[in-house]
């Protein structure tokens, strides 16, 4: 499936304040876990509803709601924790899970050393969060490490991915759904997307 690409004004109008050196970690944090939230909205427009009996102030009617415990967000730690708080404000009740990766800067390969799931996980709709999609090393390995135990659905957020990743994810697992904020030009020689924002868990949690 193509993924799918947030294309709003107020998008691009975000995307270029995250991008400016100049933006300090608190509005960088804040600007991560809006457009998370944004995200989380688009990726929710296919969510199964239930009814519900309402009693209202006026009369009694029949709602609609989605069950939140058939999802789980997993971040991908670091920078993916940047944007737990903000698909937390959609969906508050949802199980959090935690895939711990980092890239080993001279192969960009990723590296593995957390994985944490929620019980059940394999019945839930998982949703991955990292704000970087670069060479798609580690978003591939994290979903291969959910298949693993058993989930079968799945969708990835990202804020800003190189055509690269995008293309590797597809590949790699084309049973995938793919949500991202922006489509950057390309990957420089150290693995970082350009023009892309610099390094997303640096930039949230102000370690440089
Ligand atoms: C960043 C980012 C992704 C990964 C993307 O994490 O948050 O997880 O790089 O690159 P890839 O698509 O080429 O694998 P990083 O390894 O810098 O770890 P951090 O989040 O702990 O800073
Ligand atoms: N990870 C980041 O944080 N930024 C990039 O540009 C690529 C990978």
């Amino acid at each position: 499936m193509e993924e799918i690409v947030l294309k709003h004004p107020m998008i691009e109008h975000k995307i270029s304040i995250l991008r400016d050196e100049k933006t300090g970690t608190k509005e960088f944090r804040e600007l991560i876990n809006e457009i998370g939230m944004i995200l989380c909205y688009e990726a929710l427009k296919d969510a199964p509803l239930h009814e519900i009996d309402i009693k209202t102030p006026i009369t009694e009617t029949v709602g609609k709601q989605i069950d939140e415990n058939d999802y789980a967000f997993v971040p991908i730690l670091r920078a993916g924790m940047g944007m737990v708080d903000g698909v937390l404000r959609l969906m508050p009740n949802a199980k959090i899970g935690h895939i711990g990766l980092f890239r080993n800067e001279e192969t960009l390969e990723p590296v593995e050393y957390y994985c944490k799931l929620p019980k059940n996980i394999e019945n839930k709709t998982a949703i991955i969060l990292d704000p970087m999609l670069a060479t798609g090393g580690s978003g591939s390995a994290a979903i291969e490490m959910l298949k693993k135990r058993g989930v079968k659905k799945i969708k990835f957020l990202s804020v800003i991915s190189a055509p690269v990743g995008l293309e590797r994810i597809k590949k790699d697992h084309p049973d995938v759904e793919l949500y991202t904020a922006y489509v950057d030009k390309e990957l420089n020689e150290n693995g970082y997307i350009v023009p892309g924002l610099g390094d997303a868990g640096d930039r949230i949690f102000g370690t440089k």
